[in-house]
């Protein structure tokens, strides 16, 4: 008989994966992927940037590059994270193959079997199912509309043993409760790590470019912490360029850069170099800033049809999130409905989310549900809702 690892045997396949075969059915309108909408990618940018490149550029984008990242975009990187008030001089850079695989080679570095892991609940799928593979235990710590609960995370972090290595937060347009941290919040966590450098803080900021108006602007935590809190930024171009460039990356204190990049010449030697030479010439020749203002008045508008939607349809009892930048609203049902028996009601009405379930640390909580605008047609959005809502009250009668 063929013996599987402890590791893999501990998986389960994702319920969002699970969830991507209903949902490619054309007849299907889903809200369940966090995907970017195909129609906003810059195809025809990089068709020209492509185009335009010397045959040197063009080999280079064919060849393995060395593992930190392809050196004219780890340079053009910096400049683009040094904009954003990040520590780019103190920290080491890595280009990773998506953000996803920074917090992966970063739970590889820190996590042993049995470690305790500090998660928000809810909490990024992806992220759970990494630190589940590592085997660590997972703490979730409650959220509302400004980000974690500050006494309850001082609970999860102080109160207990063994004492965790890591806290994961996603305060920038959460995935999937569409909340934003403010500064006041982003001080509080920062204070309960200050001086202790035992526990490693993973800021994950795959959607702060996202934001609808410019006072939403983020500004990370890694800006504002000094160097007695081990901040390790993890960002990515999926949800600007594209998932399919597979490109993120790590900025963290030198020693675990150097630790995460003897972890990835065992995954994949290096991240694709042929995207990078794409990226890189992308910010080299400014063209990040005026497609961000159309990302952002584009997934403004979605945000803004389904928040409409949802007051029109939806019964009293359930209640969301306003998300003020990214791709998701987060629905809170009332509490005696679960998310799963609604799903099938929707199924059969032609409509898909992800239950909340999905993204507790826990795998229980499932009094909510995810709605992604990102991706549906814009004018299916309404119907869509329309479906879910009569599902909501078919379900309570
Ligand atoms: C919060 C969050 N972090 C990280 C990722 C990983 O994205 P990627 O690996 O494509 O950069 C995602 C993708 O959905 C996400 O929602």
């Amino acid at each position: 008989m063929i013996r599987f690892s402890r590791s893999v045997n501990a998986m389960q396949s994702s319920a969002v994966r699970e969830l991507m075969k209903v949902a490619s059915d054309p007849d299907v309108i889903s809200f369940a992927g966090g995907m970017p909408n195909p129609d906003l990618f810059p195809v025809g940018e990089l068709d020209e940037i492509y185009a335009s490149l010397s045959l040197k550029d063009k080999q280079n984008g064919f060849q393995y590059g060395p593992t930190p990242g392809y050196p004219p975009l780890l340079e053009s990187l910096r400049e683009y994270l040094r904009a954003k008030g990040l520590p780019v001089d103190r920290n080491d850079l890595i280009v990773t193959a998506g953000s996803l695989q920074a917090i992966n080679l970063t739970a590889k570095v820190f996590v042993d079997a049995g470690d305790s892991i500090v998660t928000e609940t809810p909490c990024f799928v992806g992220a759970i199912s990494v630190f589940k593979f590592y085997q660590a235990e997972l703490r979730g710590v409650p959220i509302n509309e400004g980000g974690v609960l500050i006494p309850e995370l001082d609970k999860a972090l102080n109160g207990v043993h063994p004492t965790p290595k890591i806290l994961y937060l996603t305060p920038y347009f959460h995935n999937p409760a569409g909340i934003v941290y403010g500064p006041e919040r982003q001080r509080q966590v920062l204070n309960l790590l200050h001086h202790r450098g035992d526990v490693v803080l993973i800021e994950d900021d795959a959607y702060g470019e996202l934001y609808f108006e410019e006072r939403d602007r983020p500004v990370p935590m890694k800006a504002m912490a000094d160097d007695s809190v081990p901040v390790c930024y993890t960002g990515s171009f999926s949800k600007i360029f594209g998932p399919g460039m597979r490109l993120g990356w790590l900025l963290a204190p030198r020693d675990v850069v150097r630790k995460c990049e003897l972890a990835k010449q065992g995954v994949d030697a290096c991240s694709s170099t042929f995207t990078q030479v794409l990226a890189d010439a992308f910010l080299r020749r400014g063209m990040l800033s005026g497609y961000l203002k159309r990302l952002r008045e584009a997934y403004a508008r979605r945000a803004k049809r389904m928040l409409d939607s949802l007051e029109a349809h939806m019964p009293k009892s359930v209640k969301w999130t306003v998300p003020r930048g990214g791709f998701y609203i987060w629905v809170q049902l009332p509490s005696v409905m679960d998310a799963s028996e609604l799903l099938e009601k929707s199924v059969r009405r032609g409509t898909v989310f992800v239950v909340g379930k999905a993204f507790d640390p826990q795998g229980k909580k499932n009094d909510c549900l995810r709605l992604s605008f990102s991706h549906t047609p814009e004018d299916k959005i309404d119907e869509g809702i329309r479906k879910i809502a009569e599902a909501v009250r078919e379900k309570r009668q």
